[in-house]
């Protein structure tokens, strides 16, 4: 219950357009929230990508922004993407991109959001001719945005577009989801989700939410998800949650580079080095732009800790 409360609170202020043009302008705030963005433009976020290179660790670039409405908006995020994929394929690093379907249009029409990510994910395949991984990775965002998002993965999949999908533990409907994904050996990245819901469509507390996390990894990590192909993606920064996913790979005979983890850039370093260094892939997700409000304050969240300095910053700022 106070879980989803806190969690409705940080999507409410996340949404917050008048906020986010009020505090997006403040230095502090924003210095504050560099820990989490990787700089403003495609080029900034690459040059963090090659250090974390050196490291043994790859990113999934993401320009930041959701929820977006207006066609200039609209058309920004897609040359943005644009940008990331031609210096991301410039730098010799993996083409891999994540995009939320409302960047691209799903707020407008789901024709509009097809089209963009049809042009994004021609211009991955165009880059993606040597080696490395390449990928458009979907985020997936409230509820309401599931079947749109499902639908259009499944078509740029038909057209032989790298892309993936991810689902979210917290909701119910996702095992079946998954499941009809890794039949034909695709890519999903699972995560708990960063939204709310109700009983009749969502898994409530962290308890039940990390037990149907355990459910799905074992789907995505069984024999048979190995034997078709599938590319399982574990986004956690949950520990457990990784040594799980781990133990079940290591039962069922995953080779280390038959599956990844990802986590985001800024959160539990430490952790992904230590993923890294033990010969696992791990990738983050890298974050670059000027919109960073819904995404910090989404951080923000997830660790309230936080919280109490990003106050004092505003409020000194
Ligand atoms: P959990 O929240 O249980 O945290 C595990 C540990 O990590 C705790 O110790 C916690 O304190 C620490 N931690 C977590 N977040 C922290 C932070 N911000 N700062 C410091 N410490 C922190 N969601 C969604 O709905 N749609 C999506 O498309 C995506 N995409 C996505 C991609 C990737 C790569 C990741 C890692 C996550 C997402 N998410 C997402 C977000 C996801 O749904 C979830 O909200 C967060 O990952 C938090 O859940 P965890 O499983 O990481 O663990």
């Amino acid at each position: 219950m106070l879980r989803r409360l806190w969690q409705s609170a940080m999507i409410g202020l996340a949404r917050s357009s008048s906020l986010k043009g009020w505090i997006q302008k403040n230095r502090t705030a924003a210095a504050m929230m560099q820990r989490y963005v990787a700089g403003g433009t495609a080029k900034d976020a690459v040059a963090t990508a090659r250090d974390l290179a050196a490291k043994g660790i790859s990113v999934s670039l993401f320009y930041l922004g959701e929820y977006v409405e207006t066609r200039e908006g609209i058309d920004e995020a897609v040359r943005e993407k644009l940008s990331a994929i031609k210096a991301l394929s410039e730098a010799g690093l993996d083409i891999h991109v994540s995009v939320d379907p409302t960047q691209i249009g799903l707020g407008v029409s789901s024709d509009l959001m097809t089209e963009n990510a049809r042009v994004i994910g021609k211009a991955l395949a165009n880059a993606a001719r040597g080696p490395g991984r390449h990928c458009l990775m979907l985020d997936m965002e409230d509820h309401t945005t599931v079947d749109a998002t499902l639908a259009l993965h499944d078509d740029l999949a038909a057209d032989g577009v790298p892309v993936a999908v991810t689902m979210q533990a917290y909701l119910k409907r996702t095992e079946a989801d998954l499941a009809a994904r890794i039949r034909p050996g695709g890519m999903v990245r699972l995560v708990k989700g960063a939204f709310v819901a109700g009983p009749e469509i969502a898994h409530v507390g962290n308890a039940a939410i990390k037990e149907n996390s355990r459910r799905l990894i074992d789907l995505m990590l069984s024999e048979k998800a190995r034997d078709r192909g599938f590319y399982p993606v574990i986004a956690t920064h949950d520990d457990r949650l990784q040594a799980y996913a781990i133990e079940r790979a290591e039962a069922n005979g995953w080779a280390l580079d038959a599956y990844e983890f990802e986590m985001l850039f800024g959160v539990r370093t430490k952790l992904a080095e230590t993923l890294a260094a033990s010969g696992h892939r791990i990738r983050l997700y890298t974050p670059f732009g000027r919109d960073w409000w819904p995404y910090g304050i989404r951080r923000i969240g997830e660790n309230p800790a936080s919280l109490p300095l990003l106050v004092r910053s505003v409020v000194s700022g």
